[in-house]
């Protein structure tokens, strides 16, 4: 079979790892011919593609970024884009098309699909928040990263006596910040799922510096908010789908925190360090897991569908229900943060 591959939206460790496994088994194993558009559904737009070979893939399990590199083009915002994608591919006589993205990257293959393309999805994003899937590759290796930081700040909030607020990305969803913040020994960690209560946070800092401890470590993620406000971004920009630049809720809880305490108070933001780099042992065997799955899935004849896990299992579900809701955190991960909270 002749089979496209594309990266879109943000990036995540792990990308190269599908991009690794579904061009060795489809080659190896199946026969199969491989181009990668770049740049996402921009590549496909413009027709700008390269050949996927064995040789180009070799070895790139262990990087991060995408060697198709990726954008948050939607190109069902430009007049025609549809059209012309569903063009572009016919004219490439591809047999199969596998998108690896998250919610919107695969909002636009399902649109492809309903407009005949036999498409396949490999879900993505360091935020974990796709629902459908149990976990998604990137998150874990996100984690690492943003629990390392939270270790390093206790040494040096210590040596100061100060608070400091670091933020994680978790647009929609604290799954970073929930991990994170427990693995780091976090003393407050706040997610979107519940609004900031502020009296609470100085509280708790409050309690832990009368008892000794004169320092405070503060994990949120960038996507929480202070009771009827809006969620924290630079700018009024939006993305093609829609979506704003979150970032400065660290800091205004920082401010925040300085005035109702007089501690001294600092703000850190993780931002695109979470994404950057190698990906973990555990996400580059779980993206190959899904690469394998996908090109199965091809082979299979089964499009319209997204590779997921289950358990410790790799299936598939219509792609039209992963894209529907985002996977937040329930109330049994929001009481693992109360519970480990000191009693007021
Ligand atoms: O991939 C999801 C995410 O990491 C969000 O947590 C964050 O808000 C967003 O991407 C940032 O994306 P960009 O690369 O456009 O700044």
């Amino acid at each position: 079979m002749r089979v496209g591959l594309l990266t879109g939206g943000g990036d995540c460790p792990g990308l190269n790892a599908v991009i690794h496994a579904v061009v060795k088994k489809g080659i190896n194993q199946y026969g199969d011919e491989f181009i990668g558009f770049l740049e996402g559904w921009r590549g496909v737009l413009d027709n700008n593609f390269i050949h996927l070979t064995l040789g180009r893939v070799d070895g790139i399990i262990t990087e991060g970024g995408t060697i198709l590199r990726t954008s948050r083009t939607n190109v069902r915002k430009i007049e025609g884009g549809l059209e012309k994608c569903v063009a572009n591919l016919k004219a490439n006589k591809l047999d199969a098309l596998i998108a690896i993205g998250g919610d919107d990257t695969q909002s636009v293959t399902n649109a492809l699909i309903q407009a005949g393309v036999p498409g396949v999805g490999v879900p993505k994003t360091i935020d974990n928040d796709l629902s459908g899937t149990d976990i998604c590759f990137g998150f874990d290796t996100a984690v690492g990263i943003a629990t390392e930081a939270v270790d390093r700040l206790h040494t040096t909030a210590e040596a100061h006596n100060r608070v400091i607020v670091c933020e994680v990305m978790g647009r929609d969803a604290g799954w970073i910040a929930l991990t994170a913040g427990i693995a780091g020994n976090a003393h407050v960690i706040l997610v979107p799922e519940k609004p900031i209560d502020l009296d609470h946070v100085c509280a708790v800092l409050r309690h832990n510096h009368e008892n000794g401890k004169k320092y405070g470590i503060v994990v949120v993620a960038e996507g929480a908010t202070l009771p009827g406000a809006q969620q924290a971004a630079i700018g009024g920009k939006v993305d093609s789908f829609g979506h704003v630049r979150l970032s400065g809720i660290g800091q205004i809880l920082a401010d925040e925190i300085e005035k109702r305490t007089g501690y001294e108070t600092r703000s850190v933001n993780l931002g695109h360090t979470q994404r950057g780099g190698t990906p973990s042992a555990f996400d580059r065997m779980l993206a190959t897991r899904y690469g394998l799955g996908a090109i199965d899935l091809v082979h299979k004849g089964e499009f319209g569908r997204l590779v997921v896990l289950r358990g410790t299992k790799i299936e598939s579900i219509p792609l039209a229900e992963a894209i529907s809701t985002n996977r937040t955190l329930d109330d049994s991960f929001l009481e693992i943060i109360s519970s480990l909270e000191p009693k007021l």
